[in-house]
């Protein structure tokens, strides 16, 4: 399809018209030309397709489908070929039901436990939810069906969500809040992005030229449309100018209009309106072209895939004695609500309406398992009755499993968490449990992390996440060890939300949140700070143990323009089969900027045999080791030391090695009066020209060596060096005046600037 010259016959009107939805969910049609509108759908886990009547709450029905895991749990498979698997699934079921694009992955970086869709969102880490995005949007792309990677961008509260802005630096938003797009569209083309609500630094992202243009497509390469996030629209016409080409889900004609005016009062170039429907229009027909509309939509079979999926994301936190797995023939006590009705998605647009769900109680048929209901989740409470039940079967039983978690009311879109604890009656449960049962397990069904004040008292933990509809299949191959845990956290559970580093900004004042804690976000601030947390970003257990040895770098120094290759030998040491996260980090030693301890740059999910052992190979680029440099706005490395770190978690760090980088780049200097030494230095035209008077100064602040010069001697060599290096130019003046020429400040000046 020639869509230029598609385009090309339309009206103004027309044009107008195809830069707003049709309905809910439909791009519109042009009939006269023949062109066709486009169905949409919410993901990002699955297909909620509406049929009658359109809403962006997951609050009316939609058409039977498939519940995979949620965000929050896929990340922590930290495993691209598998949440690519997921993807295609995703991605045929969109071409079954004739949908051009599932809105999804939704990527925001988890700022705070406390963000009410962070059960959506996949990391604390950018380079984490990047590559876990993009191998997603490359498996539902796969099909030749589109996604739509969203909110793009620093939507990371549903506090205000609509007029918040999101204020952070410009580094801060490079380093932590822009990659997972970044590298979502640099490796994976999504067909389209959804710009979020909120505004940044002021200007809201529907409205932000910079955004959308500047650094989406021109610095990123991004190729396809950009969607509003439904209702996002503020004004619509500096939105087209800004690079927002589709407005979802429409605005009853009003903005069609508008957008129509504004070209005729001059106020907007007709060909941004071009722009916006060739690109719109590029992905209509890239999916009416490939459309297969008799792709096979087997539910079953990705019931069973679910399953799959939910058992390799499943976290195991703790593991006393071995406790996990249990033995089939042991008598076992099933206790919590959620055993029999999981807690397995969130609630809002992402929210599926399941063919089925298994939970862990029907999965468990055939084992000798008891259950107790042990609270009511609806009712957040629990009766006495309940819990002298509950006790009652802990008590018979060899092993207690409690299933706790989050209710819905307590995390969904739309509203944030007042807190970071489970409800108060099943803390209290799973005391009681504990106190009468020493082999006590907490299986955890939950969005985001939850404080466990019982965590001494308990002898296993089970983060389950919201696994998707299956996940009570996969709860319980892992509790009886048919599958072996190799999930790790995508995110660090501290000990307490007030440990948390926006703890003291988050949700802001009125409609601004400032971004304070800057790039030290997750475990670059816990790491920084030495802080004890409950479990580290990365962490994650398995039923055997691995070893990672002989850590190897392809060279111990390097220009950034260079590669460096880090090889580490992977061995499961123990006497299972099982997946080891192998994790890279790279930390910069010394160096004037502020940066993390250390930061994930790679990471493989690697399946071994007992006994087996397998190299693992990273590549490392110039941006493993750059930081945003604020000044020339771009990525810069500091020549210096760095640390390749291998690990199995971020404070599990198994091998080290140093590599010395060199920076290709020099830094653009401007020297002024109030230029100090210690900059100067950095130039050897600058010393060159200044080094008499630095001598005469030098000699004047060094210790005497006389025993009678008592006041000189107390200058130690060390101050004296400090003096000197913190004296600006104009310095020399006050302290070598009689050496300084008439006019050499200012000669020396002009000569270094230029
Ligand atoms: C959500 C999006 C979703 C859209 C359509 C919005 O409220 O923020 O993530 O895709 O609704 O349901």
């Amino acid at each position: 399809m020639d869509i230029k010259s598609l385009v090309s016959q339309l009206t103004l009107e027309e044009k107008a018209g195809l830069c707003s939805g049709g309905d809910f969910w439909h791009t519109k049609a042009v009939e006269r030309l023949g062109i066709p509108a486009s169905m949409v759908s919410d993901g990002p886990h699955g297909l909620r397709k509406q049929d009658q009547t359109g809403d962006h709450l997951g609050v009316n029905d939609s058409i039977k489908a498939v519940c995979f895991p949620a965000g929050c749990a896929a990340a922590a498979s930290f495993d691209k070929d598998l949440i690519g698997r997921m993807g295609r699934a995703i991605g045929q079921s969109c071409q079954h039901e004739q949908l051009s694009v599932v809105l999804g992955p939704a990527v925001n970086i988890k700022r705070s436990p406390l963000c009410g869709r962070n059960f959506e969102y996949l990391s604390e880490d950018p380079y984490l939810a990047g590559e876990m995005a993009a191998a997603y949007i490359n498996g539902v792309q796969s099909q030749n069906v589109g996604t739509s990677i969203k909110h793009f961008a620093a939507n990371n509260q549903e506090h205000r969500r609509m007029s918040s802005s999101s204020d952070a630096d410009e580094r801060t938003l490079r380093e932590i809040y822009f990659p997972a797009f970044e590298t979502a569209v640099k490796k994976a083309q999504p067909w389209t992005v959804m710009c979020s609500y909120n505004r940044i630094n002021g200007v809201y992202a529907s409205e932000n030229r910079w955004l959308l243009t500047d650094v989406l497509r021109g610095e990123w390469g991004f190729e396809g449309y950009v969607m509003s996030d439904w209702g996002a629209t503020a004004d619509r016409a500096v939105g087209v100018h800004a690079g927002l080409d589709l407005e979802m889900p429409a605005s009853g004609g009003v903005n069609d209009r508008k957008i129509v005016e504004a070209v005729r009062a001059g106020k907007l170039d007709e060909a941004d309106v071009d722009l916006a429907c060739e690109r719109i229009l590029n992905i209509v027909y890239r999916y009416v072209e490939n459309a297969k509309p008799d792709t096979p939509w087997d539910l079953e079979a990705q019931h069973a895939l679910s399953a799959e999926i939910a058992a390799e994301c499943m976290v195991l936190l703790k593991n006393e004695e071995g406790i996990l797995p249990l033995n089939k023939g042991d008598a076992v006590a099933f206790i919590g609500e959620f055993a029999e009705k999981p807690r397995y998605q969130g609630g809002g647009s992402s929210h599926i309406n399941s063919f089925r769900t298994t939970s862990a109680l029907e999965a468990a048929e055939g084992l000798n398992v008891t259950y107790a209901r042990g609270y009511d989740a609806l009712a957040d409470a629990a009766t006495d009755a309940q819990i002298a039940e509950a006790v009652a079967a802990a008590k018979a039983a060899k092993v207690a499993v409690v299933f706790a978690g989050l209710p819905d009311a307590y995390e969904s879109e739309g509203y944030d968490r007042k807190h970071m604890r489970l409800p108060e009656c099943q803390d209290r449960l799973i005391e009681a449990v504990a106190a009468a049962n020493p082999n006590t397990v907490v299986v955890l069904y939950n969005g985001s992390p939850v404080e466990m004040p019982w965590i001494g008292r308990v002898k296993a933990v089970l983060e389950g996440y919201l696994g998707g509809q299956a996940v009570g299949i996969a709860t319980v191959k892992v509790l009886f060890g048919d599958a072996n845990p190799s999930g790790h956290l995508a995110e660090t559970f501290p000990l307490r939300l007030e440990d948390n580093p926006s703890y003291l900004y988050y949700l802001g004042e009125g409609n601004v949140t400032e971004y304070r804690e800057g790039v030290f976000v997750g475990y670059r601030y816990y790491d920084k700070k030495k802080m004890d947390v409950l479990f580290p970003f990365g962490h994650g257990l398995s039923y055997t143990t691995f070893e990672c040895s002989g850590l190897r770098l392809s060279a111990d120094s390097i220009r950034d323009t260079d590669t460096l290759t880090a090889t580490v030998t992977v061995k499961n040491t123990g006497d299972r089969a099982g997946k080891a996260a192998v994790q890279l980090y790279v930390g910069a030693s010394g160096g004037e900027i502020i940066r993390p301890v250390r930061e994930l740059k790679g990471f493989e999910k690697v399946a071994l045999q007992p006994g087996e052992s397998r190299d693992v190979a990273f590549t490392l680029d110039k941006r493993a080791f750059a930081y945003w440099c604020e000044q020339i706005h771009d990525w810069h490395v500091e020549t210096g030391d760095y640390t390749v770190e291998i690990g199995l978690s971020s404070r599990d760090i198994r091998a080290t090695a140093p590599v010395r980088v060199e920076s290709t780049v020099r830094l653009p200097a401007h020297y002024d009066a109030n230029t100090i030494f210690m900059d100067l230095k950095k130039d050897p035209k600058a010393m060159a020209a200044i080094q008499p008077m630095v001598d005469a100064i030098s000699a004047a602040f060094a210790p005497s060596g006389d025993e009678t010069d008592a006041a000189k001697d107390a200058v130690s060599d060390e101050m004296g060096m400090a003096m000197l290096n913190y004296m600006p130019l104009r310095g020399i003046l006050s302290f070598a005046g009689d050496k300084v020429p008439e006019g050499f400040i200012d000669q020396l000046l002009s000569q270094l600037n230029n």
